[in-house]
């Protein structure tokens, strides 16, 4: 199906007060949806200006979302519902009108485009409507060039299950590499050449092992010297190390497919996230981690066995070199994480950072334990969760922590939430949910 469903704020759309919005959520007769063909075309370039959001309905793009529309950003989301719900649109809607109700400045534009990344027609029909052609000379008829309104792109449009990948790694070669190759030649055809990857802490594969924090450098795409934490200058040449499965390949392989496109077109301007482990949900408990299938990252589980759905949490080793035998991590809360893709388009926009390609930790720089979870979780819930001790996952590392400090220093990001703030937002999400359950899906 392909809808746009719009929240043109300012427009002539009535607002919803926040309470009769909420009782509408997950209702899609509460969004106005139109056919593509009778769309806005030049009306909305001449308008504004927009961040567009491929996969923003998701858990980590969902509070993009809300970061970007609290930035005063317009957005048009793209998400073909594979793995989120529509309803999180209209929770979308409940919060930015919240937010901006009594403000002095007028909300930003949201839109919603119910489609496939990877279906060229239908994404070319959606950028044409942001974008003109622009003559470069008076004089002749063929010298134009797309303008875009939508000045950035973040792309969160991957599959993300380690253990997916494994047993069907051809569907994430063609989702998450080929997909992703196709879509920025579609985006260079309009000229759009800021763009924002999801990448992944997976992509240090084995490097993480070694016991201390992940700089940027220990993996690259192309050659670099950099002093490393002890103060001895290393070389080190593309490459990665130790990648366990296709998911983190793929991760890897769009990396490097980027790093090689900004190499080759210096207009472009192209920042990988790496993200850490992100944890909790937006204060307001309506957005939260709410996939499609069985949940296997930590938090999830462990949220599903204090809810009683899964019987038990299986702790996946004991053995390993940290302070309680259990894994560490270096958990983040969500809403830290969507901030860091705001202080990246910041500096991207600003010419804070120089054009190309460039990779940014995102993490907090400290390590909790498996075992950390389950407690922050147990402290906030005051209840008791059941664990048993099994052996270690296939492809697991035992330590993976970031250094932070080049997002610190050239996005002027850093984390700001803790974990017990991450378990109370959760465990808030989780009550929320059982108050408004049509909401969940
Ligand atoms: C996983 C992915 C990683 C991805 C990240 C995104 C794997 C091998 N890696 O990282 O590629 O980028 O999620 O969030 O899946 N644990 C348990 N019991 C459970 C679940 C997890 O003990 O039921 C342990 C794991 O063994 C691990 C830690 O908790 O040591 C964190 O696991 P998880 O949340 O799956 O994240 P990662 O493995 O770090």
């Amino acid at each position: 199906m392909i809808t746009d469903s719009s929240t043109d704020s300012g427009s002539s759309s009535p607002r919803q007060s926040p309470s009769e919005s909420l009782s509408e959520v997950g209702t899609p007769a509460t969004e106005r949806s139109t056919l593509f063909s009778h769309s806005f075309s030049n009306l909305v370039y001449h308008q504004q200006q927009y961040i567009a959001v491929v996969g923003g309905l998701g858990y980590i793009g969902s509070h993009t979302c809300f970061e970007l529309l609290k930035a005063g950003e317009n957005i048009i989301i793209i998400d073909n519902l594979s793995n989120a719900f529509r309803s999180v649109y209209n929770r979308l809607q409940v919060l930015l009108t919240r937010y901006y109700e009594g403000r002095m400045e007028e909300a930003p534009v949201m839109r919603f485009y119910e489609a496939d990344y990877r279906d060229e027609t239908t994404m070319r029909q959606i950028l044409s409507d942001y974008s003109k052609p622009t003559r470069l000379f008076a004089t002749t008829d063929d010298d134009s060039v797309m303008t875009s309104a939508i000045k950035g792109v973040i792309h969160f449009a991957a599959y993300k299950s380690v253990s997916e990948s494994i047993k069907d790694p051809l569907k994430y070669y063609a989702n998450n590499v080929a997909g992703m190759i196709e879509f920025c030649s579609i985006l260079k055809s309009y000229n759009i050449k800021t763009f924002i990857f999801s990448s992944s802490a997976t992509v240090y594969g084995s490097l993480a092992n070694s016991g201390v924090p992940l700089k940027e450098e220990y993996c690259t795409h192309q050659t670099e010297t950099f002093v490393d934490h002890d103060g001895t200058v290393r070389t080190v040449d593309g490459g990665c190390t130790g990648l366990t499965n296709p998911y983190g390949r793929t991760k890897w392989m769009c990396e490097a497919i980027l790093s090689d496109l900004a190499f080759a077109d210096p207009e472009w301007t192209i920042i990988a996230l790496r993200y850490f482990n992100p944890v909790g949900c937006d204060e307001s408990g309506l957005l939260g981690e709410d996939p499609r299938g069985v949940p296997t990252n930590l938090m999830p589980v462990v949220l599903n066995v204090l809810a009683g759905s899964i019987p038990v949490l299986n702790i996946f080793g004991t053995d390993y070199p940290t302070p309680d035998g259990t894994a560490v991590r270096d958990f983040i809360h969500v809403t830290d994480l969507a901030r860091g893709h705001i202080a990246a388009l910041a500096a991207a926009f600003n010419d804070r950072i120089p054009k190309g390609f460039r990779t940014y930790n995102l993490g907090s720089g400290t390590g909790n334990s498996v075992l950390d979870v389950v407690g922050a979780v147990e402290g906030v819930a005051s209840a008791t969760i059941p664990v048993q001790i099994v052996d270690r996952r296939d492809g697991d590392v035992g330590i993976c922590v970031a250094m932070p400090r080049r997002a610190e220093s050239e996005l002027d990001w850093r984390t700001e939430k803790s974990l017990e703030t991450s378990c109370r937002d959760i465990y808030n999400f989780l009550e929320k949910s059982k108050d408004v359950p049509v909401a969940i899906g």
